[in-house]
């Protein structure tokens, strides 16, 4: 851990100390939490933020690796986003978007459609990924409803996907272990296998895999009657499932099917999108996509405000639009869609973005963080090492049957991140996984920080296991 006490806030003169503020927030049932362990944990406690560093109320800093949960790109302290959101506070702080609209709602929704692909030039805004994702959900069924076709309402998703916490965005989530002892839609939800190449089968070649799982989707499409499925929903990189990166030209072929079966095709950006890729939108420019709806939050504000929004193609409010009859209401939106000081904390983010050519810095910087993240592979534990742009994962070997007991722990990546927080670096542990992505005005010497931090973390680990004979490799 690295001392900086000067640079945290004294946290006796407004909070009465760390271990008094712990036992505060285990009242604060946090997101996932164990219940078996609720009350008696002890969370760092995080005062202040510089750049790509935080500080928690012990004077610690740590390179924050997952940009706090994807979303703080352009770093801590941007006082001027802070300053665009109190002024806001100060003129008006709400308006209900039944009735009113706000400058910045109105200024961000012209500035943010004028950037994406195709003809997505209209926004919806609420105020999370998981409603972005909910409302594109809604958004689909009753295109498809006031259309005259009811019917076509399946939803098409995959293992793995992560998209959101609401019913509806829990239910398309794939990742199995967050499905425990929770109730899902499952009759009209389908998941397709991961496209995840480090597991392919053996002898497989990227290009073969890459068809076999454009043709699940296909057949999954075929298997239910095209004129059941409404829509196929993909993040183009499946982040929280661990930056599983598919094959190249994987995500177009999916949508060259969805446009043969007449299948709308939401992209879900919620992590891709706003400078993480290097673009504002990764869809078009990265991954060669024009989809009918792209799903955003996280980075939208770099986390200093919620915000969620879902595109929506011209074509798609058109058609629905002329097809409703008495009237083509789309009944759904939240007390707080186009939040005033939310909208605010945005369009400052889109300044820095464009004013510091944060986009450039990351199109620049992006090869060298995964050539150096590439390096860990040389460590006997490491099974893979993936990533795109400015967020990468290295995946520990797993071997539940063999010798190595350590091989079999499904709690590896929370003990190379308590190594790595000792010597200064924040990872995101995802069973056997590490994964980050960091703020993206990184520079090199601290993306080498960061990579030597997290080799001597995974290194330590092994050692701790090779001591008490859990691992001999
Ligand atoms: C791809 C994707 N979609 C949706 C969500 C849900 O976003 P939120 O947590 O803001 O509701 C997430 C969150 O990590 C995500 O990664």
């Amino acid at each position: 851990m690295s001392s900086n006490s000067a640079a945290g806030l004294d946290i006796t003169e407004v909070g009465g100390g760390t271990e008094d503020i712990q036992a505060k927030d285990n009242k604060f049932v946090h997101p996932w939490e164990n219940l078996k362990t609720i009350g008696k944990n002890k969370r760092h406690i995080l005062t202040r933020g510089e750049g790509i560093y935080v500080y928690d109320s012990e004077g610690h800093r740590y390179i924050d690796g997952p940009a706090g949960m994807w979303c703080v790109n352009v770093g801590y302290g941007r006082t001027e986003i802070a300053d665009a959101v109190a002024k806001q506070l100060n003129e008006i702080p709400y308006d209900s978007p039944w009735s009113f609209t706000n400058i910045p709602a109105a200024q961000l929704a012209e500035r943010l459609t004028a950037l994406t692909p195709g003809d997505l030039n209209h926004v919806f805004f609420s105020t999370a990924g998981s409603l972005a994702v909910d409302s594109a959900l809604r958004f689909v069924m009753f295109y498809n409803t006031i259309l005259g076709r009811p019917e076509k309402r399946h939803i098409i998703s995959r293992q793995d996907a992560y998209h959101g916490s609401t019913y509806l965005s829990a239910s398309c989530s794939g990742k199995e272990r967050d499905k425990t002892y929770q109730v899902y839609e499952k009759g009209f939800i389908h998941h397709l296998p991961s496209p995840n190449p480090y597991r392919r089968p053996e002898g497989m070649s990227i290009e073969a895999f890459c068809d076999a799982k454009v043709a699940d989707l296909e057949n999954k499409i075929l298997e239910l009657g095209a004129k059941n499925v409404a829509v196929f929903i993909a993040e183009p990189i499946l982040a929280s499932g661990g930056v599983i990166v598919p094959p190249p030209g994987y995500q177009k072929k999916c949508l060259e099917v969805c446009r043969r079966h007449d299948v709308l095709y939401i992209s879900d950006e919620v992590v891709t999108a706003f400078g993480r890729c290097g673009e504002i939108f990764a869809s078009e420019t990265v991954f060669d996509i024009v989809p009918d709806i792209i799903t955003t939050a996280k980075g939208i504000t770099s986390g200093y405000q919620p915000l969620g929004a879902t595109f929506i193609s011209d074509r798609l409010i058109e058609e629905a639009g002329a097809a409703g009859s008495p009237h083509s209401v789309f009944a759904n939106g939240f007390t707080n869609s186009g939040h005033p000081a939310a909208c605010a904390a945005s369009l400052a983010t889109l300044d820095i973005i464009e004013r510091e050519n944060i986009l450039e810095h990351v199109r620049d910087i992006a090869p060298y963080f995964q050539e150096r993240w590439q390096e860990l592979r040389d460590i006997p534990l490491v099974g893979d090492v993936r990533g795109v742009g400015l967020m990468a994962c290295v995946e520990c070997e797993v071997d539940p049957a063999g010798e190595d007991t350590l091989r079999a722990d499904y709690e590896i990546g929370i003990r190379i991140d308590e190594h790595c927080q000792e010597h200064g670096l924040i990872l995101r542990p995802f069973i056997n996984q590490c994964i980050v992505s960091p703020p993206c005005t990184i520079t090199r010497s601290q993306i080498d920080e960061m990579v030597q931090i997290l080799r001597d973390g995974i290194v330590e680990t092994m050692e701790d296991a090779r001591r008490d004979g859990r691992f001999k490799g």
